[in-house]
């Protein structure tokens, strides 16, 4: 650990702080994480703290956000307040708010990768390590489905039988698209006898279908352990193949395509972390009549899955 890492590990257990840490954040901030893990992992984390009298979020703003509609009684901050995740904001309240009046009989499952405003609307939000048996278990004919269509896309593959009603029309992570639809991953493959390609559900349809698993970043980190391919072609934000180097070293992680980065997510480094702890901001607020919506749809989702 380098000096600033040792010094954060220290005033966070000076401050009582507990620090959760998204699978895309630089490998100096994993190491330092109390909890490392994808969003559905970081979600149940922040429904069970109880002692922490303050909860540091390296991630987006929608992850802190959940966390602090989770524990409107604590303190939540997020190192840069410049965390934001472009496809939750791919979703105005006017679309969403359309769609419900014309399909007033359809659930409405959001990825939690929406602000808590959105959520407030939903019946049940879901990640990808859930989509598909969130949609499955209302067991409607037609479910508002956002903002993620690739997200979607993968759902419907799973669930043939419902109708998915997208809002937006074409919301989507650049990043994930950024990928393509996997041609590089295709060559690696080729040049790797015996790897294996995975896709995030993020991705666009035409690599998700190339890929031999689509899986949520803990899904990859899962895999990881049990796989008996010894190299791996990763479809998805690069700040994962950190973790899974350093866990897997015998394995050998290659991202599918280089340069794969959130912007968003590397807003938060060793400095702004540290500067967070110290002087305990920017602390992330949620009007409470929103948190008490969003919290609703975001339990449901945490009990269905
Ligand atoms: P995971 O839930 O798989 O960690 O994904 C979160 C995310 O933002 C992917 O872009
Ligand atoms: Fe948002 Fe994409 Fe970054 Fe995930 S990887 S936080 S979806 S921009």
């Amino acid at each position: 650990m380098n000096e600033l890492q040792k010094r954060i590990v220290e005033i966070k257990k000076q401050k009582n702080a507990l620090l959760l840490v998204h699978n895309y954040q630089i490998a100096e901030i994993q190491e330092v994480a109390d909890f490392l893990g994808d969003s559905l992992e970081l979600c149940r984390k922040a429904q069970e703290v109880k002692d922490a009298d303050m909860i540091v979020f390296c991630g987006v703003d929608f992850m802190a956000e959940t966390a602090k509609v989770l524990n409107p009684e604590k303190k939540v901050v997020i190192p840069s307040a410049k965390a934001i995740c472009p496809m939750a904001g791919m979703l105005s309240m006017d679309v969403l708010l359309d769609a419900k009046k014309k399909y007033p009989d359809a659930p409405v499952v959001l990825y939690v990768n929406t602000l808590a405003e959105a959520k407030a609307e939903a019946t049940a939000t879901c990640t990808s390590a859930n989509a598909d048996k969130i949609v499955k278990q209302l067991g409607a004919k037609q479910v508002i489905f956002g903002p993620d269509k690739n997200l979607g896309y993968y759902v419907q593959k799973r669930v043939p039988d419902v109708e998915l009603i997208y809002v937006p029309e074409d919301g989507h992570c650049r990043v994930h698209r950024y990928l393509g639809d996997g041609e590089t991953a295709m060559k690696l493959k080729v040049e790797n006898p015996g790897s294996e390609v995975w896709a995030h559900p993020e991705c666009e349809p035409e690599f998700q279908d190339r890929a031999d698993y689509v899986l949520s970043t803990g899904g990859m980190v899962k895999r990881a352990k049990t796989t008996s391919a010894k190299t791996i072609i990763v479809g998805t934000e690069e700040g994962l193949i950190a973790r899974l180097q350093r866990e897997n070293p015998d394995k050998t992680f290659l991202p599918a395509k280089d340069y794969a980065v959130c912007g968003a997510m590397k807003r938060i480094t060793l400095e702004n972390l540290y500067m967070s702890l110290v002087g305990e901001e920017p602390v992330v607020e949620v009007p409470k009549d929103i948190a008490d919506r969003a919290r609703v749809s975001i339990e449901r989702m945490l009990e269905m899955s």
